[in-house]
């Protein structure tokens, strides 16, 4: 057992609503707070000295300085197993090109599938730990990562197997997702249908004979797969004793009406969700999940995050880091510039980035700092909380602990 302190100011998130609007007056905030931890556990929060004086005997990690501490960010969609860059079709974007002519002319979603393809376990396996390490000093400890730049049994398989190998390297927890069904890869000789029958019958058998992952992604849209043929794979998935998942609603609408009805964890991007769409989501328990580095990175309009908090959901933040359409990977940055543009209180973005993004990903037992939740939390060098986001990123998390450890 051990006491960590004290810190100007703790946010716990504790006591708040899963889903719907909050105001920064709704935020528990203890001054010259400390943490009782215990085998990674949380015991108790609490006013420092008295903590220390109920507690007389234990080791106490003292904190210097004034520092705000929060719960550990949890990061619920990324792409960061990728081989390669597209640098290129980010410059041909920005120059007025289509999506269209830059997959034309050799970018898009394929060309990242042939470097990952040509790419070595090890050598993904170094670039992943990368991007791991880098979200880690953002204060995200909790990381979803998708496969889907593999595309067939062999990639898809070698991308969740580097996956799983980077979680013997880090104390951050991965959470794997299967994503086959990113794109038909264009050596596939069959029908769109065709290929995600092969998902089903060669790929996700073998995924959980592995044990490789529990989750299944799909990319609805007009240049990946159709709505029903989208809708009856993700119910095969699901039988099968799949999560689900779904990039939806991206550039064109009605497939998170699809995620919803097929009970999905959660339905990510949503950048052209119509208001009646919205209204749907929000009455269930599927999680919206905004990507505002997505939106960035192509020059889109954002998620309408304030029109689906206001309707009762459950809004999630994301970075989608991945190297076609969102290769920043800075979640702080997006977060904070995604509240600016959709008007959103800090804790609305504080609890799209800890328990509800940690909820999207079924893990209820962190993203809030309480007794019995797991001792993730990070510190800022700065005396409120509200510095985080109006510094946009650019204040740096200054202690990051994982399991009640400093890494
Ligand atoms: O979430 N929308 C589809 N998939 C990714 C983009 C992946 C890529 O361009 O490589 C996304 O934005
Ligand atoms: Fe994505």
């Amino acid at each position: 057992m051990k006491l960590i302190g004290p810190f100007k100011q703790i946010v716990t998130l504790a006591n708040l609503p899963l889903r719907g609007k909050l105001s920064d007056e709704q935020l528990e905030i203890i001054p010259d707070g400390g943490i009782l931890v215990k085998d990674g556990t949380i015991l108790k929060t609490g006013n420092f000295s008295a903590l220390k004086a109920e507690f007389s005997e234990i080791e106490i990690e003292e904190i210097k300085g004034e520092q705000v501490c929060l719960p550990a960010f949890t990061d619920s969609h990324t792409h960061i197993c990728f081989g390669g860059n597209r640098a290129n079709d980010f410059a041909l974007r920005n120059a007025g090109k289509t999506y269209l002519e830059i997959a034309e002319s050799g970018g898009g979603i394929w060309s990242s599938v042939l470097h990952t393809r040509k790419a070595t376990e090890d050598e993904l396996l170094q670039t992943v730990l990368e991007r791991i390490n880098f979200l880690i000093a953002l204060g995200i400890t909790t990381i979803e990562i998708k496969s889907g730049y593999g595309l067939d049994v062999e990639n898809e398989l070698k991308m969740l197997r580097v996956i799983k190998k980077a979680q013997s390297f880090t104390k951050a927890t991965l959470v794997p997702t299967c994503l086959s069904a990113h794109l038909k890869p264009k050596d596939f000789t069959g029908s769109s249908e065709e290929y995600l029958e092969y998902i089903i019958d060669e790929i996700l058998p073998k995924i959980k004979a592995e044990n490789l992952a529990k989750r299944v992604d799909i990319f609805i849209e007009k240049s990946a797969f159709l709505p029903e043929e989208s809708r009856n794979f993700l119910l095969k998935a699901k039988e099968i004793g799949f999560e689900i998942t779904v990039h939806a609603d991206q550039f064109t609408s009605g497939s998170s009406r699809i995620a919803v009805e097929v009970g999905a964890k959660s339905a990510d991007h949503l950048e052209a969700t119509i208001d009646e769409d919205i209204e749907f989501l929000a009455k269930s328990n599927t999680v919206a999940t905004a990507l505002p580095g997505a939106s960035l990175g192509l020059g889109e309009k954002f998620t309408p995050a304030r029109k689906i908090l206001d309707a009762g959901g459950i809004l999630a933040i994301a970075s989608d880091w991945n190297p076609g359409s969102a290769p920043m990977g800075n979640l702080i940055t997006q977060a904070s510039i995604l509240a600016t543009f959709e008007k959103l209180s800090t804790a609305e973005v504080l609890a799209g980035i800890t328990f509800r993004s940690a909820f999207a990903l079924n893990l209820e037992d962190r993203g809030i700092l309480e007794n019995g939740k797991k001792a993730d939390f990070i510190t800022f060098k700065t005396d409120n909380f509200q510095n985080i986001l109006y510094h946009q990123g650019s204040l740096k998390a200054e202690h990051i602990f994982i399991d009640g450890e400093k890494v």
